[in-house]
């Protein structure tokens, strides 16, 4: 059985290999959880890294259930969904416009409102879609931004202590394009069934290696040190965002 306190680590030679690999587990993750619960309720990352997994997943429609999976998004920018910065853009035109899933299985965060308002007509969907006590996303997929931010978490925020709120409005730091964003706190993080991180590129290495040495002190630098979901996380990462051990 999987661990949670001990990710799995994977490295792969490039973002191609890494994101064959990703599709493959995620693949088969949700035909587990089709087979055991008739349902997948999957998150989508936003970020460019996991633009090539939603592609192969789109070239592999053959192999999921689509009418049986729900899409929902760790966080949005607070654009309109047809914004080239939008994240349900980039999965629209990368996944959802090419495989058969049904219009009421994608669950868009409504970043297009006012940040609260987006972010507590979020909190409500995702609140009603697993209301059973043990209702919980099967697979959450994450990227890494090389300051250790994780969906629009970012270092040292006051959103890392939120532990009742599922969605909050959040603000980027000053060097990011857009700042206003809707994001999913570790509370609703770390409820998922499993969890994988898809980071590539060397401008992470730093990122990954101090939060895989799980340095108690960076707890409050690196948000994605905080997440911990229920049965399996692991780390999907290329060959320059691992490098090697300091
Ligand atoms: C976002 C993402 C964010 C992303 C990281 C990595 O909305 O920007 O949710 O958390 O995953 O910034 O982004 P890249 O994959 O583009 O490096």
């Amino acid at each position: 059985m999987a661990d949670p306190l001990n990710p799995e680590v994977r490295v792969y030679p490039d973002l191609e290999a890494l994101s064959r690999a990703a599709t493959e587990e995620t693949t088969r993750l949700a035909q587990r959880a089709v087979a055991e619960r008739a349902c997948c309720a999957l998150f989508l990352s936003g970020g460019k890294t996991p633009k090539r997994l939603y592609q192969m997943l789109a070239e592999g429609r053959e192999h999921l259930p689509w009418e049986s999976v729900h899409l929902f998004w760790g966080d949005e920018r607070c654009v309109p969904p047809d914004h080239p910065e939008s994240n349900y853009a980039m999965a629209y035109e990368a996944l959802i416009s090419q495989v058969p899933l049904p219009a009421e299985n994608v669950h868009r965060i409504p970043a297009e409102l006012p940040a609260e308002e987006a972010a507590e007509a979020y909190e409500r969907t995702l609140r009603a879609f697993f209301a059973g006590a043990s209702a919980a996303p099967d697979l959450i997929l994450l990227g890494l931004g090389a300051d250790g931010h994780t969906a629009s978490l970012f270092p040292k925020d006051s959103l890392l202590h939120e532990r009742s709120r599922w969605v909050k409005a959040s603000v980027a730091p000053a060097e990011y394009a857009i700042r206003r964003r809707v994001t999913v706190t570790l509370a609703l993080l770390n409820r998922a069934r499993q969890l994988f991180f898809l980071v590539a590129g060397a401008d992470k290495r730093r990122a990954i290696q101090q939060i895989l040495a799980k340095k108690r002190a960076l707890l409050e630098t690196y948000p994605a040190a905080r997440v911990q979901p229920q049965e399996r996380l692991v780390w999907f990462l290329d060959n320059g965002a691992r490098g090697t051990m300091a």
